[in-house]
């Protein structure tokens, strides 16, 4: 694609003009948007360029061996796989409102970037994913007042005093965009493919307090519903889909007993931007199948429920 070769050329130079010979962290989360801006980055200023993938303790079953493989096997990109669970799950204990997790996720991920900056002497520049709806919609309505919707991570859920400036290679394009990019790159297909996953991660679709065991139900909640998905061929389909685990618990009947366990809702999308979204029509027998499977196999899930919001009114995510 032309327009995506001559991208990558402009980005490179713009780069190279912006950091000059400076060090730059990049915060890689495993999805498609900051893996492109790492190996932009790479092809820029080589190992100036140090990766840094945090391990929060929200990310999806298989996600972070899925991450280190890819950058360290397939593109031989150095990368400083940080485990910060502990801390970002202490850090997150009793918190449910849904800005207030952004805003700790935000600092308590710049805190690790600056310390693994102190490590490799210090860096001026901190480079993120970031693209042109992330950017909007941190910062307004389209056309309307200034209203925050929702303080992405990577735009404005950041800390007013971080010491690092930021470079944004991606700021002025649309996913498709960063896609076309991802594939110019040589990324393979299976991964510029990935379904968009938030930096706040799972934070953000477990509504009320998070604790280690409703992360747990929730990763195995969303590892068979997109299981099922991939089976049925519908992936590619569909913008995003995942599961969110309530903190509403029902009555249910298992075999003869009474059960009292958490509701989990089922998301799935279409979109082309991720500024406005249908729900995705699934055939009722495909939703009745993944509730079937989800209730029989994750211990504390008894009931599930498919959300058939739009956006707007709704947004993609639940916080
Ligand atoms: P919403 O929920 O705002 O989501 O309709 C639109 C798209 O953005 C993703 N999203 C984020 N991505 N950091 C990110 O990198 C964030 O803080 C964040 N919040 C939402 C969301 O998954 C959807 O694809």
């Amino acid at each position: 694609d032309w327009t995506m070769k001559a991208f990558r050329a402009e980005a490179i130079e713009r780069i190279r003009a912006q950091v000059g010979s400076e060090k730059v962290i990049c915060g890689l989360s495993g999805g498609v948007d900051s893996s492109v801006a790492a190996v932009l980055l790479h092809e820029a200023i080589g190992d100036q360029l140090t990766c840094v993938f945090v391990d929060h303790g929200l990310l999806r079953a298989g996600e972070a061996e899925q991450v280190v493989t890819l950058f360290r096997d397939a593109y031989n990109i150095p990368l400083v796989h940080v485990q910060a669970q502990e801390t970002f799950l202490e850090e997150l204990s009793g918190i449910s409102d849904p800005e207030q997790k952004r805003k700790i996720i935000g600092r308590l991920f710049i805190d690790v970037f600056e310390a693994e900056a102190k490590k490799i002497g210090g860096a001026s520049f901190l480079a993120q994913g970031t693209l042109y709806p992330d950017v909007i919609e941190s910062v307004s309505f389209t056309g309307g007042p200034s209203v925050t919707i929702k303080s992405h991570h990577n735009v404005g859920g950041l800390p007013e005093r971080m010491n690092m400036k930021l470079v944004e290679p991606l700021r002025e394009l649309f996913k498709d965009e960063v896609r076309d990019l991802g594939r110019e790159l040589g990324l393979p297909d299976k991964f510029v493919g990935r379904h968009p996953f938030p930096g706040p991660g799972l934070a953000i679709r477990c509504p009320g307090d998070i604790t280690a065991e409703k992360l747990g139900i929730l990763r195995k909640a969303d590892l068979i519903y997109l299981e099922e998905i991939r089976r049925a061929g519908l992936y590619d389909e569909i913008w995003q889909a995942f599961a969110v685990l309530l903190p509403v618990r029902t009555v249910g009947v298992m075999g003869d007993a009474r059960t009292y366990d958490y509701v989990c809702a089922l998301r799935a999308v279409t979109s082309v931007d991720g500024m406005t979204a249908d729900f995705y029509p699934f055939d009722m027998k495909f939703i009745g199948r993944v509730a079937t499977r989800i209730i029989n196999e994750v211990n504390g899930i008894n009931r599930v429920v498919y959300d058939i919001t739009s956006k707007p009114p709704g947004t993609i995510e639940w916080e």
